[in-house]
């Protein structure tokens, strides 16, 4: 892709950065330029990431963290702030999906799990970069809701509560800090080709056949393609854009 961002001398955060859209939104921050902080649960796959980047000349350092505890939270954007002096940017992605069971059979544990990781997590990490940004008057935070953020789709009734409660925490932490130099968006992906999507059409074929005919673009999304959205909305070309839920679907919610 041949737009390109100058994030030169920024410091950008990414949590669930080792795979996926986390993974293509850290490599296109550090291409454009940005001190990338990569945060991820799983300790292997996130030093490989972090290897890979450094590899190529990039400046980015890996952080261990699980988005749910407000404890690691709170650790990870002081070690980022410790490392690179300031936070201008800030991704939270990391999430994991719900396997497709009717409502009422969710078990209370599987709910709580997805509602631990893919909406607190997104609260505590949003928190901290706050208190972050506030002291500097300045920055841009994108959360990561879902198609399932703006519908609903039978079987995935906790996942959609998380997503679309994403969208609820983003609008008002938006309008909370419009006025003082920091934006806060969404971006909600339609279905994408990342290893969560490749376990959901071998292991639930029937449903994905489903929603893949729903698609009107008649093809899965690109990882990098929401990294080109997040930048986007991380850069100055979006700064009158204040608490949207930007869908990046080939369509899907344009029904
Ligand atoms: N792939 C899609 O079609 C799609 C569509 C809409 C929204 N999303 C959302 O996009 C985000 C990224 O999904 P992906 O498809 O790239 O998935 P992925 O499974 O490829 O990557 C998710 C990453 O998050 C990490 N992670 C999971 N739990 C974590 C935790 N508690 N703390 C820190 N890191 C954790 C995983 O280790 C993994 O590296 C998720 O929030 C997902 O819900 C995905």
């Amino acid at each position: 892709m041949n737009i390109r961002y100058d994030f030169t001398g920024h410091v950008a955060l990414v949590t669930g950065a080792a795979s996926g859209m986390g993974l293509a939104t850290a490599k296109a921050f550090a291409e454009a330029g940005a001190k990338v902080a990569l945060a991820d649960v799983n300790a292997d796959s996130l030093q490989t990431a972090a290897d890979a980047l450094s590899a190529s000349g990039h400046d980015v350092i890996a952080l261990q963290c699980d988005v749910a505890d407000d404890t690691q939270a709170s650790t990870l954007i002081k070690r980022t702030v410790e490392r690179y002096g300031r936070l201008d940017a800030a991704f939270n992605n990391a999430g994991i999906q719900s396997p497709a069971v009717e409502t009422a059979d969710v078990p209370v544990d599987v709910y709580d799990r997805i509602i631990a990781i893919n909406l607190r997590g997104v609260w505590c990490c949003m928190k901290h970069e706050l208190l972050q940004m506030r002291s500097q008057g300045s920055g841009a935070i994108v959360n990561c809701s879902s198609l399932g953020g703006l519908e609903g789709v039978p079987g995935r009734a906790a996942y959609h509560a998380a997503k679309h409660g994403v969208l609820g925490l983003t609008k008002s932490a938006a309008l909370e800090y419009a006025a003082r130099g920091i934006r806060v968006n969404a971006v909600c992906p339609g279905i994408i080709d990342t290893p969560m999507v490749s376990d959901m059409l071998t292991g639930e074929k029937d449903v994905m056949e489903e929603m893949m005919r729903n698609v009107p673009i008649k093809r899965l999304g690109q990882a990098d393609e929401i990294a080109q959205a997040v930048l986007w909305l991380c850069s100055d070309a979006s700064k009158f854009l204040i608490g949207q839920a930007l869908a990046v679907d080939g369509g899907y919610t344009a029904r």
